[in-house]
């Protein structure tokens, strides 16, 4: 670990140049200030672990120095050395968050030690703070970016439903944040410190499925070794996400109405009747109302999932919260992975408004996580968006139209724009459906992206 410490040489005291020496030669990166201004100053500026300062200061009362310090930098900690003060004094500034009390004369292998020690601890405040941002962002909205009109009004439905205990059905494209709303709801309910259980119901089949979320008896089927707990039983008390509904099958269906009707349920192979307590949050990227006509979803498991429903925009409903959410994940992939990316120029921002992401906020993360990971200068330029985003079909043309006035290349950049888009930018399956080889539809996009003069 890298360890910087900040000596506070307000006073001339030989121990300062023994301390810088010795300090040195342990590797440790060491500032120095001369008064308590420059102090505030560095530490406003610099990666400083640890301060270590006198604490008889000329012109301020150490107590309050170490105030000023902790609310300025609340991780640092601070190792005063002094002559002889009276304890009750040592420990007024023990009490006030000073890591340590030194007396004269020093030896400096025992200060080193402190010293680590310190940064030990400073070490722990760091990851505790880590910890509570994250569940505080969990708990808060503070992660559900959105001040469009249409982000607010599922904040608010979300804010007033959360803390009843009513089942919630969550729709949207994929990508729009379902999951992320299921999760708010959880942890903004009284069930928050209870169970969350997600199932996608999509990934399994029949069988599997229903051992899943209900469990099994030993000897149910070949395989079944011992007794299972399944999804509800494990949720009992909490909250169930149900992810990918349309997916569950007719059969499963009954046992579902029956556990929101019934609050009960027995495993799979078993007899005995199993009682739980859970509340249910739905999710679906499809029209269950047309799988109902179509009979493949049962409408009064719609109606008990159904009691509120939260409809999540597509992305490209919400243009005016672009800006807002790429600083958001510029900021946070910046934390996450190290980059150094301030922002991103306008033609790039207005690539992005003009493309109509069918994998909505997840597709555009990924767009400039790549993008990040690509630029070379410290904002984001059109020129590292993903080759898909640059030829993105015009705003709200489903059909390609193709007007009189077009040359021979232009039609064929039109084509190729629709058909990755179609493809999501895959360009194996674009070459595939253009007839083309992989290679010649690189050389394509590249005349595009730098078309001759
Ligand atoms: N409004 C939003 N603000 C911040 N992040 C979002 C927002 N909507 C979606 N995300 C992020 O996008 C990704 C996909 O969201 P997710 O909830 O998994 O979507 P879905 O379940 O609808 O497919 C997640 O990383 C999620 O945190
Ligand atoms: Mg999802």
């Amino acid at each position: 670990m890298d360890l910087s410490v900040l000596v506070v040489e307000e006073r001339e005291r030989p121990v300062w140049e023994k301390a810088r020496n010795y300090l040195k030669r342990k590797k440790l990166k060491l500032f120095s200030a001369s008064s308590v201004k420059e102090t505030y100053k560095i530490l406003n500026r610099e990666p400083v672990n640890i301060v270590l300062s006198d604490f008889n200061l000329k012109n301020i009362n150490s107590l309050n120095f170490l105030k000023k310090i902790k609310t300025l930098r609340p991780d640092v900690e601070i190792i005063f050395l002094s002559e002889r003060v009276p304890l009750s004094r040592a420990m007024e500034a023990m009490k006030a968050g000073a890591y340590d009390f030194y007396e004269f004369p020093i030896n400096m292998k025992l200060l080193m030690t402190v010293i680590e020690k310190a940064a030990e601890k400073q070490t722990l405040y760091i990851e505790k703070m880590k910890l509570e941002k994250k569940f505080k962002e969990r708990v808060n909205y503070g992660n559900i970016i959105g001040r469009s009109k249409a982000m607010q009004y599922v904040i608010d439905i979300v804010d007033s439903v959360a803390s009843k205990n009513v089942n919630i059905l969550i729709t949207g494209e994929t990508g729009t944040g379902k999951e992320m709303i299921a999760n708010a709801i959880h942890y903004n309910s009284s069930r928050a410190l209870k169970p969350y259980v997600k199932v996608n119901c999509a990934v399994f089949n029949e069988g599997i499925l229903e051992s899943e979320l209900f469990g099994h008896e030993k000897g149910a089927f070949t395989g079944a070794a011992a007794r299972r707990l399944g999804r509800f039983e494990l949720a009992n008390g909490g909250t169930i996400f149900l992810d990918e509904i349309a997916d569950l099958p007719l059969g499963t269906q009954i046992k579902l109405l029956r556990i929101l009707q019934e609050k009960e349920f027995e495993r799979v192979g078993g007899n005995e009747t199993i009682k739980v307590d859970v509340r249910v949050i739905a999710a679906t990227n499809r029209d269950l109302r047309r799988l109902i006509d179509e009979g493949r979803f049962r409408d009064d498991l719609y109606y008990r999932l159904n009691v509120v429903k939260i409809e999540l925009p597509a992305l490209r409903e919400r243009k005016e919260d672009f800006p807002l959410l790429a600083s958001y994940f510029i900021n946070k992939l910046n934390e996450e992975k190290g980059y150094k990316i301030k922002g991103i120029s306008k033609d790039a921002m207005q690539t992005l408004l003009s493309y109509q992401w069918p994998g909505n906020v997840r597709e555009l993360e990924n767009a400039l996580e790549s993008a990040m990971a690509l630029a070379k200068k410290d904002f984001i330029d059109a020129s590292y968006l993903p080759a898909f985003l640059l030829m993105s079909e015009p705003e709200h043309s489903d059909c390609y139209r193709i007007s009189n006035n077009l040359t021979l290349s232009e039609v064929e950049r039109e084509l190729i724009r629709l058909t990755l888009n179609k493809t999501n930018g895959n360009k194996t399956a674009a070459a595939k459906a253009l007839g083309i080889g992989l290679r010649s539809l690189h050389r394509k996009i590249k005349e595009i992206k730098t078309p001759a003069p």
